[in-house]
């Protein structure tokens, strides 16, 4: 049966961004899911995100309003993923005022989006407001509260809050500040102390307006010169929340994928339908998280690959982040009898539905489906292999152990359901605790792992970070020299410590041509080049010869950065002033990334 809606994804976005034009706000691009110039996060996970160098001072290309619609990837919480609200890809209709309007003006803003009948229309007694309740650092936020009650707000649909709830800013620092969140009531409270934090499902969360006074650093809070308006709302959220519904998954952007998964089960498994009813119970129960599970990893994986940047499977990094979605999706699938072939029709149809918000879907179709297609085999190589491991196990043993079953997840990629299924099947017991225990073990170890990736602070507080984003121009132009034209930006992270640089090129250098190109950027350095940037359009920058990732739009101002003669490319900064500062330039490692991709680590010294 079909459903009906009153807002869909695609006239949600197209009501933000109107709305906020018509406040006169420049529509920004939808940036990389790969951030391009912060190296402290492997994906876009907020969107404000990639204007951080903005947030904190830096003067934008299009004005002081913006508005856009960003694609981020969140993989925090992916044992999450499978409940009713969380997912791994989702976009975030975001709105900006750097140093422009303040918080009066930005609850006016969300208060008419989402009251006035020419918008979304939704009755005042059905919202809820929360404020922030104060601390040590900054003052109970009686302006925001003033301001909600100018619009008639009732003292008994607002709430003051603490930070926990009603703070906001990266985990790595950076811009941050009170924010006033927005919710829509959904039944009456469970109790007179239920507040919107209360997690008995009678509010959901709408919109979050951020507002920005502060900057996170190692030292602690420092006000920001001018105040910024950051707010973000998660669309699939608000779609949750406007149409009443009760999971992302019922919302119309995965119902094409959701049918198809259905039929396709169905007829794997019909015989047991047919045959077995404790057995279909059985089944129908798990059905739900697992198919779950599938359309996220596979949505979100197609959100991943379907970027200016392609990211490809691999084993680190994101590739690996992408990986381990679509191989957590293939197990899955497996549990539900379907072959790997469905989930390629489910790629399909999440490619076709974002075809055209996400254009870069459309022109990475044949991309996603042959990556998908040679990680599918590969895992399924994989996955015989775990399937002997549980036979050889079980051959052995009346239990499987903590460890063991830690084993088969964590070297064939059996989640903890998959090896209970299997050994439900035989009657075998599997000790879950035990499992735990050396999953949390292991979370420990990956977080400490990781949090390097998350060290360093906000790209654009640190010189050294800056000095190395310089660096990384330069070498980019060199290679360019040294190579031939043509060489592309494929990636780049950059900690306090080193720049690594992946660009597409199909061998080996030679040591004479990584000698050359060091030698390059050192002369570059030595010159003392002044480092400046003009904004333009595209089309421009295009005629120009400026290299780096283009944006969506022709039309659309951005940023070009040159260093003297020899280096012009598009790129949000910041960067040194002059290359003189950068000191020497040194190549520590050059190989191979994944195909047609090579990787140079360098340093600064
Ligand atoms: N950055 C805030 C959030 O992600 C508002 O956009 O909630």
């Amino acid at each position: 049966m079909e459903r009906t809606y009153k807002i869909t994804a695609k006239e949600l976005r197209s009501m933000w961004l109107r709305f906020f034009e018509s406040k006169n706000h420049a529509i920004i691009k939808n940036s990389s899911v790969v951030p391009q110039d912060d190296p402290t996060v492997l994906f876009t996970t907020a969107g404000m995100q990639p204007l951080v160098p903005y947030l904190l001072g830096e003067k934008h290309p299009q004005g002081t309003r913006l508005a856009n619609v960003q694609t981020c990837i969140r993989t925090g919480d992916i044992d999450d993923i499978g409940d009713k609200t969380h997912c791994t890809g989702f976009e975030m209709l975001g709105s900006w005022s750097l140093g422009d309007y303040f918080k009066k003006e930005a609850i006016a803003f969300s208060f008419e989006f989402l009251t006035s009948p020419q918008w979304l229309n939704i009755p005042l007694e059905n919202l809820a407001f929360t404020v922030f309740e104060g601390n040590a650092d900054a003052p109970r936020d009686e302006v925001a509260a003033t301001a909600w009650r100018s619009h008639g707000v009732k003292d008994d649909q607002l709430f003051y809050l603490p930070k926990k709830e009603n703070w906001w800013g990266l985990e790595t620092g950076g811009p941050c500040g009170p924010c006033s969140e927005m919710f829509i009531v959904k039944k009456p409270r469970c109790s007179a102390k239920c507040t919107p934090a209360c997690d008995c499902g009678a509010y959901v969360e709408i919109w979050n307006d951020v507002f920005m006074e502060y900057n996170k650093t190692p030292n602690g809070l420092v006000p920001l010169e001018k105040p910024n308006i950051d707010t973000g709302m998660g669309l699939e959220r608000a779609l949750i929340a406007i149409n009443g519904l009760n999971s992302v998954y019922e919302i119309d952007t995965f119902q094409n994928a959701l049918h198809s998964l259905s039929d396709a089960v169905a007829i794997a498994n019909e015989e047991m339908f047919r045959t077995s009813p404790e057995q279909t119970q059985l089944f129908q129960m798990r059905f739900i998280k697992q198919s779950r599970i599938i359309l996220d990893h596979i949505r979100a994986s197609c959100l991943i690959m379907g970027d200016m940047v392609k990211t490809v499977p691999s084993n680190s990094g994101r590739g690996y982040v992408l990986r381990r979605l679509i191989r957590r999706a293939l197990v899955q699938a497996r549990a539900l009898k379907i072959s790997p072939d469905v989930l390629l029709v489910l790629a399909g149809k999440f490619i076709e539905e974002y075809q055209d918000s996400h254009p870069h879907i459309k022109e990475n179709r044949g991309f996603i489906l042959i990556e998908l297609e040679k990680e599918f085999s590969k895992f399924s190589k994989t996955l015989e292999q775990g399937v002997r491991e549980f036979e050889k196990l079980i051959s052995k043993k009346k239990q499987i152990s903590g460890v063991d079953a830690f084993r088969l997840f964590d070297t064939f990629g059996f989640p903890i359901e998959i090896t209970k299924e299997m050994a439900r099947e035989r009657g075998i017991e599997v000790d879950e605790q035990g499992f735990n225990v050396a999953f949390e073990e292991h979370r420990k170890k990956s977080q400490t792992a990781n949090a390097g990736v998350n060290a360093g602070g906000m790209a654009g507080n640190d010189p050294k970070i800056t000095n190395l984003h310089t660096a990384t121009h330069l070498l980019l132009a060199a290679l360019n020299k040294v190579l031939g034209k043509g060489i592309e930006q494929r990636g780049s992270n950059i900690t306090a410590e080193r720049l690594r640089f992946d660009f597409s090129f199909d061998r080996k250098l030679e040591k004479e041509e990584l000698d050359k190109i060091e030698k390059l950027v050192n002369e570059q350095i030595k010159k003392g080049l002044k480092i400046s940037f003009k904004e333009m359009t595209v089309k421009e920058a295009k005629a120009k010869g400026a290299i780096g990732i283009f944006g969506d739009k022709y039309g659309e101002i951005v940023k070009v950065y040159s260093m003297g003669d020899f280096s012009m490319e598009l790129c949000g900064g910041p960067h040194a002033q002059n290359t003189k500062d950068l000191g020497t330039f040194k190549i520590q490692k050059e190989e191979a990334s994944s195909s047609g991709v090579r990787r140079i680590k360098a340093t600064l010294e």
